[in-house]
């Protein structure tokens, strides 16, 4: 067993920030505290560097088929990007294919396919399941589900026809939750609304990205937030809003948590910085996602609801496309082109839905939040590591800074400068959102479990060296 001795550290942890020595034993912490000495461990002095855990982000979408495409990071390559910026947990969804004639054999099928997908990992990866259909058979098979590590259900009120479940269904499946102490996870969007004024708009000849964002109406997400939300009441049993992107929606939110409500939200980098201007732009296709970019009254509410904790956490929703897929790009010395935005130059329906995140996170919000005076160290600290980490059931073996704990380590350079974009990212796409921004602040080193996988620009990670988090109940925060 290797041990590394990280000296003269500052740790940065959700709760308090103090100077420390880390003591990695194998791939664990195995002590935290003042001038430790181990004569048969390799040294790191981490001089003025801040320490925090790997950051562990919620919310991704890995290899993920749809809109007649791919997302372009698979299992390796968004787990290598993650690490550059300081990420070395992910949590992915796992689709769930339509029972046939109507008969399942349940989720496990679907999990293994994650899993060989998976095979390829380079950070600690877990699943939540996404439940896209619902009868009794399924319902049955929902607690099967805990064997499998899973102990979270994604549930949709949007994409008619596709992902969406009705009323009933989702009240059934947040009932079968409680039963088994599992949590749900909404996409909230109303999909019926979305229906008529896509219609509509395509029948007007309206094709361009804006009116991605303008047949999605922000009041969709505000209507099913409360709505679920309410039957999350009335059970008495937790929900977890993603990707959070409206004002309105902070405000529900806030609203069911005053009433005791086990509700809780996630926002993601997005919705802090971007508006429906940016879907103006000539490349506006870069910044579709569902749900959409808003304005900028809604950016300062999300950002407030942070800082009043309303919502606690903060993941990417990185599911990235091309720009411009027809065009190669090259990673690790190879040409890459996967079918990306241009699927929607004429229609924008057609334009895949996601973007890239991953890795720009933690450093983006470094600087925009911790920089800035939005957030303190340790609020960064717990909506991107320990808040996700407890609510995901993976504390405190990830996002913690504890003896015992995973050595999931960031060694993070808060005067490190960074000219960011496309060509310093590591995320397999075209293009990034942050293209020209100017970050203080950068992870210096990665060790995932022990290892250092990250040394500054070097990548020292390895393909399958991820391992599958068996997850347990999480907490309510
Ligand atoms: O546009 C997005 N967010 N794509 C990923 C799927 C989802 O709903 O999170
Ligand atoms: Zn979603
Ligand atoms: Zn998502």
């Amino acid at each position: 067993m290797t041990k590394t001795l990280i000296r003269n550290g500052t740790l940065v942890t959700a709760a308090e920030t103090f100077p420390a020595d880390i003591l990695i034993d194998g791939e664990h912490i195995a002590a935290i505290g003042q001038n430790l000495s181990a004569l048969d461990a390799e040294v790191v002095d981490a001089g003025d560097k801040l320490v925090l855990p790997g950051g562990v982000d919620a919310h991704t979408h890995f290899d993920l088929e749809m809109f007649d495409t791919v997302s372009s990071d698979d299992h390796y390559t968004g787990h290598k990007a993650a690490a550059f910026g300081g990420t070395t947990t992910a949590i992915d969804f796992v689709p769930q294919t339509p029972p046939s004639n109507g008969q399942t054999d349940g989720f496990r099928r679907d999990v293994e396919t994650w899993w060989r997908k998976a095979e390829k990992a380079a950070i600690d990866y877990g699943f939540h399941m996404n439940l896209t259909f619902f009868d009794e058979q399924v319902a049955r098979h929902i607690p099967d589900l805990l064997e499998m590590g899973i102990t979270t259900l994604k549930v949709f009120t949007a994409y008619n026809g596709r992902l969406r479940l009705d009323d009933e269904s989702i009240f059934r499946a947040l009932r079968i939750a409680k039963e088994h102490g599992m949590l749900v996870m909404l996409h909230a969007e109303n999909g019926d609304v979305i229906e008529v004024l896509t219609r509509e708009a395509l029948e007007a000849g309206h094709t361009s990205p804006e009116w991605h964002a303008l047949t999605r109406p922000p009041q969709g997400a505000a209507d099913a937030i409360l709505r679920v939300g309410g039957m999350a009441a009335h059970l008495n049993t937790p929900l977890y809003v993603v990707h959070m992107n409206t004002a309105w929606g902070v405000d529900i939110l806030q609203y069911l948590r005053q009433h005791g409500a086990p509700v809780m939200g996630e926002t993601c980098p997005q919705y802090l910085f971007f508006t429906i201007d940016h879907l103006r732009r000539p490349d506006g296709a870069k910044w579709i996602c569902s749900p959409p970019m808003r304005t900028a009254e809604d950016n300062a509410r999300l950002w407030e609801g942070l800082a009043q904790g309303i919502l606690q956490t903060i993941g990417t929703d990185h599911c990235p496309f091309f720009f411009d897929g027809t065009h190669p790009i090259i990673y690790e010395g190879r040409p890459v082109a996967i079918p990306g935005k241009e699927l929607g130059r004429d229609d924008f329906t057609k334009i895949p839905n996601g973007l890239p995140g991953v890795q720009d996170r933690l450093p983006v919000l470094w600087t925009e939040g911790v920089v800035k005076g939005r957030l303190t160290p340790n609020q960064f600290v717990a909506y991107t590591a320990t808040n996700p980490a407890k609510i995901f059931g993976l504390y405190p073996r990830k996002g913690a800074l504890v003896p015992g704990a995973d050595a999931d380590i960031v060694l993070w350079d808060p005067a490190k400068r960074v000219r960011y974009g496309v060509a310093y990212s590591h995320q397999r796409t075209d293009y990034n959102l942050y293209e020209g921004w100017e970050l203080t602040g950068y992870p210096d080193k990665v060790f995932l479990r022990g290892h250092l996988i990250v040394d500054g620009e070097h990548w020292l990670g390895r393909r399958g060296m991820g391992q599958y988090l068996h997850r347990q109940m999480g907490e309510i925060l």
